[in-house]
């Protein structure tokens, strides 16, 4: 039934995707703030149209939250589904091979900024809601909220759920933002890193200056930066900064032979990524790496020139945005800490250095003997024929841990992505199959959770 109702109205699912795809909802960039609400009111429009109900648009201080519900009968245990409308950035805007928010489909592909992350997974919910609606079977509550600020932190979004816990009341979080393993290995995620999130900012000489002139006899920032961001790890490839590593909580020996069981094959991955080999913590597999491992990572370095041809210039400033990606038990707020006193610790008496804080993210690691994940797992079996593997993804959605401190909520991040997607690249994409057969995979387990909690 459910299979037929999707091959009768993929169609209009697709053209209803593309026009949610054609919005440049860039929440980290204020020229796009009236796209970004935008987004949110068609997406207003496509609940209320499944059939949801008491469906608003709620003003933050920042972008809006969308929600919605259908409560067929408060005896039933609810189903909250989160999912976010924003995306990331598009730029490096040359290396699309098609324009980021003219969403194509090559070779049975969606193309277009937020195909996968995370437009295209939320997409898939209104449209397993619509489903279920229409055929006067939802065997559950539902309430929605789908946020417009993940990609920049979900600031406003902590307070709203803090100040709307009774609206809010459920019994399980569903969140489609994370990646399976391949479409032959289905996967449910049930880790999540952390995150803190550093800029620095080295300043050498009040101004800049002509490097012949002065060149040797003053510290260059730059200099001294890529040696102090080159200093944060050592030759086995560990984080330095002291103490990064007190709170992380070792695998036993079972536990990473299980984790390494996952299919997973380094040569298919470095042929993806067009390296030679692949670089991390000595001792680790690339799956751990990812994983279970604290990383480090300078995501943008710049200072001095950078124009056309050769300037001969001695900056008078560099600077750089690191990140640490961390694992369960880690806090961002004392790793924030570490890194700031180390990275001053660093720097030669002739720079200045100043350390400030973006937004960062509590890691999280959810249950896999609940009803919920119980119920994921046979959906994923129904529609895929095989059982999923637990897997513990890179990324981060900090919002996972909130949920808990707050609502005391378990999450199942039943996502469909691929690794392989290029989320926050260019030429992002999302498999017309992934956005089909999750939305199959979803209205199932509505069916099994059910049944799982009765
Ligand atoms: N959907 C991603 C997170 C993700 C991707 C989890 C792949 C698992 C697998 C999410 O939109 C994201 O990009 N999160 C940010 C964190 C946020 C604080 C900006 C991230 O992980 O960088
Ligand atoms: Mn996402
Ligand atoms: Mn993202």
């Amino acid at each position: 039934m459910t299979k037929q109702y999707i091959s009768t109205h993929q169609d209009r699912f697709l053209a209803e995707l593309f026009e949610l795809l054609r919005i440049p909802s860039v929440s980290a960039d204020s020229r796009h703030k009236d796209d970004v609400r935008k987004a949110a009111v068609f997406l207003v429009g496509k609940l209320k149209s499944a059939g949801a109900e008491k469906v608003e648009l709620v003003e933050t201080a920042g972008h809006p939250i969308v929600y919605g519900e259908k409560i067929v009968n408060p005896a039933l245990p609810t189903v909250l589904v989160y999912g976010h409308y924003d995306v990331q950035p598009p730029d490096p805007l040359n290396l699309w091979t098609t324009p980021p928010f003219e969403p194509v489909i090559r070779e049975g592909v969606i193309y277009a900024r937020g195909s996968c992350d995370d437009k295209g997974q939320v997409y898939m919910h209104i449209k397993a809601f619509e489903i279920l609606c229409a055929q006067g079977n939802l065997p559950c509550n539902i309430k929605f909220m789908i946020e417009g600020e993940e990609e920049v932190g979900s600031d406003h979004l902590g307070t709203f759920v803090k100040e709307n816990k009774a609206r809010l009341k459920a019994d399980v979080i569903l969140i489609s933002d994370t990646a399976i393993i391949s479409l032959d290995h289905p996967s449910i995620t049930v880790g999540l890193r952390g995150l803190s999130y550093m800029e620095v900012e080295v300043t050498g000489p009040n101004r800049d200056l002509h490097s012949g002139v002065y060149g040797g006899a003053v510290a260059n920032p730059i200099n001294v930066l890529s040696r102090m961001i080159a200093s944060l790890h050592d030759e086995n490839g560990k984080v330095t900064i002291p103490g990064f590593y007190d709170d992380v909580i070792e695998l036993s020996p079972s536990e990473r032979a299980e984790l390494n069981k996952a299919p997973f094959e380094l040569s298919e991955y470095k042929k993806d990524l067009d390296i030679a080999d692949v670089a991390g913590e000595k001792g680790y597999t690339t799956l751990e790496r990812t994983g279970i491992r604290p990383t480090l990572d300078a995501n943008g370095i710049w200072g001095g020139y950078t124009g056309e041809g050769a300037k001969t210039v001695l900056p008078s400033k560099a600077h750089a945005k690191i990140s640490m990606r961390l694992v369960p038990n880690q806090s961002p707020a004392r790793i924030t800490a570490l890194f700031t006193s180390h990275f001053q610790s660093l720097a030669p008496s002739t720079v200045k250095v100043k350390v400030t804080a973006h937004h960062g993210g509590e890691p999280a690691v959810t249950p896999t003997d609940s009803a919920a994940y119980q119920a994921a797992s046979r959906a994923f079996e129904q529609v895929w024929g095989k059982v999923p593997i637990p897997t513990r993804d890179g990324g981060s959605i900090p919002i996972v841990a909130l949920f808990k401190k707050e609502l005391g909520l378990d999450s199942v991040l039943m996502g469909f992505g691929l690794d392989s997607d290029a989320i926050h690249s260019p030429n992002e994409h999302y498999g017309v199959r992934n956005f089909l057969l999750g939305i199959e995979t979803i209205v199932a387990f509505y069916g099994h959770y059910v049944k799982a909690v009765r």
